[in-house]
């Protein structure tokens, strides 16, 4: 059995080597909309790519996978004219190419669905789909034709099945959606190329499968898609082949039928994953949190109470926008409670603030790690520490160093973060690699009472498992621990208890031992409860 896995991984890789050989030698070309011939990019201290190679059909939808920081975010930025590239060729429709900008790129019919959210909150949504390309009328053709900007903006979004007003403010829409405009905005230039950076991180499983019959109505039109995703499930349902990365080079290539989960995690990280979930924790007997007629501003309606004992993980489902997030922010002070009690140990909390919240034994990891967790042009060492200087990383007023830099070292370990050294900018790490840094900074507190606003969106299947293992380790010191996801695999496998929401109400309380995936989407879709 070894055996076989070993020489299966040796004919991908021979197979691989020999295209790549091929490619660059030119020998390979044909009917291509994109090929790659040994592109490098490097960055001060990492060689984010190194000679890789890789070719895209007309139609195919070819997946990128690999682990945080292997280069795949890189490569299509190059793509996209954000980068430019070190060494190497890109050739479109199978003409030498310089991209150099992102103006060009557009130009050439490539367009990105970025990871991180690159759109301005404050516009509208069809401001931010055609932004700087918007339909101009009068005079000089110096005005903005709202109507037909309007017009053609909500066709663009049908096609995403999104329907929100293209007159909505960006800022006052959930992320889930706006993470919708930003592939609207991608679609909106009729592209031939599509990449996609881990465009399903914040949405719902519906919204996902409406992505996916956007990806196949254009591979159908001959358009091409690049498809990065860190959920190996939706790779295999999406995908025609997969190229993974492995430290900035090329691992391997898997045809259609070769697609499966544990092929494509050995070229990820060249061992199998033994367990993804394992509860040895035991729940204690006493309640360690309790909130009591809790309300959550504007759901006066629904008042929620809710139990967590010592070492227990109670998990929020839901659907986008089910109130979760609104809950945890709720609960962590940042947005005032419009009434009811949180107790910890038995004591009731006076909770207004995040400071306050933090004083009484919590921390929050949130969602978005770029508004709420990280300062990303700050270093990776003092993002860490933020929480802790006005406490125990300070004396007398000054931040005591050898402290800061033991703590940086110990949660860089502890969370394998990949970097160069800890005093490089939060920025210029990989996504995942931030995330991690987001969980290292409120994991540095010690906290009784631990929420957590989906962990482990865009982080590898690696590092979920040690975050899973993390999570668990902290259950067993008797840490209660509140977790928001919509990863049902998540759900399923870490809750002791799962907590299903909809539309801001409590719709039911679930045994994951005894419960099915149904159950809980049946909770999370009751229209007729909700
Ligand atoms: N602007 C930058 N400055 C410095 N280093 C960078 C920059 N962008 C990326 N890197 C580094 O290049 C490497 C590849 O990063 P990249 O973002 O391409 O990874 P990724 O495969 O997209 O990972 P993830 O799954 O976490 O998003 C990482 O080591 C990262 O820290
Ligand atoms: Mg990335």
């Amino acid at each position: 059995m070894v055996e076989d896995k070993k020489s299966m991984k040796m004919d991908v890789e021979t197979e691989c080597a020999l295209e790549q050989e091929d490619i660059k030698s030119g020998k390979r070309s044909g009917d291509y909309i994109l090929e790659i011939r040994g592109i490098s990019k490097s960055f001060p201290g990492v060689h984010a790519l190194s000679n890789v190679s890789l070719q895209l059909k007309r139609g195919e939808v070819l997946a990128l996978v690999g682990e945080n920081g292997a280069g795949k975010s890189t490569m299509m930025k190059i793509l996209a004219g954000v980068y430019t590239l070190d060494a190497g060729d890109i050739l479109i429709d199978g003409e030498s190419v310089i991209i150099g900008s992102v103006e060009r790129a557009t130009n050439l019919g490539i367009a990105l669905v970025h990871q991180e959210l690159n759109l301005c909150d404050n516009l509208t949504v069809a401001g931010n789909v055609f932004l700087g390309r918007e339909p101009k009328k009068g005079l000089f053709n110096k005005f903005v034709d709202t109507e037909r900007l309007n017009n053609d903006t909500a066709e663009v979004l049908k096609k995403v099945g999104l329907s929100v007003s293209p007159s909505a403010i960006l800022r006052e829409l959930p992320i889930g959606t706006q993470q919708l405009v930003e592939i609207s905005k991608a679609l909106s230039i009729n592209a031939k190329i599509v990449m996609f950076d881990e465009p399903t991180s914040s949405l719902s499983e519906h919204e996902t499968e409406q992505l996916f019959k956007v990806i196949r109505d254009l591979s159908k039109q001959g358009v091409s898609c690049i498809y990065i995703s860190h959920r190996l499930g939706e790779v295999k349902e999406v995908a025609d082949r997969v190229v993974v990365l492995r430290d900035g080079k090329l691992s391997g290539c898997l045809e259609k039928h070769e697609i499966n989960r544990d092929a494509m995690i050995r070229l990820m990280v060249g061992r199998d994953i033994e367990k993804m979930y394992q509860k040895n924790h035991t729940v204690s007997d006493k309640v360690r949190v309790e909130l009591k007629d809790f309300i959550v501003p504007k759901r006066a309606s629904y008042p929620i109470d809710l139990t967590i004992k010592g070492g227990e993980i109670v998990v929020l489902s839901g659907l986008v926008g089910a109130g979760r997030t609104e809950l945890l922010h709720a609960i962590f002070g940042i947005d005032k409670r419009w009434g009811g009690k949180i107790f910890i140990d038995g004591s009731e909390m006076h909770i207004n603030t995040p400071a306050e919240a933090i004083k009484a034994g919590m921390v929050l990891v949130p969602e978005d790690r770029k508004l709420n967790g990280l300062v990303v042009n700050m270093e990776i060492d003092n993002n860490i520490a933020l929480p802790g200087l006005k406490d125990h990383l300070s004396k007398n007023g000054f931040i005591n160093r050898d402290k800061v830099d033991e703590l940086a070292d110990r949660m860089v370990k502890l969370l394998d973060i990949r970097l160069y050294m800890t005093s490089q900018l939060a920025e210029s790490l990989s996504g995942g690699n931030q995330q991690k840094v987001v969980l290292a900074k409120w994991l540095s507190m010690d906290p009784v009472f631990l929420l957590l606003d989906e962990p482990t969106r865009g982080i590898d299947v690696g590092a979920k498992a040690e975050i899973y293992k993390l999570l668990e380790d902290l259950a067993q010191t008797g840490v209660a621990i509140l977790v928001a996801s919509s990863e049902m695999q998540e759900v399923l496998g870490i809750a002791d208890k799962i907590v299903v929401m909809c539309e801001g109400r409590v719709t039911g309380e679930l045994d994951p031992l005894t419960c099915e995936e149904e159950d809980v989407i049946k909770l999370a879709t009751e229209s007729a409860v909700c």
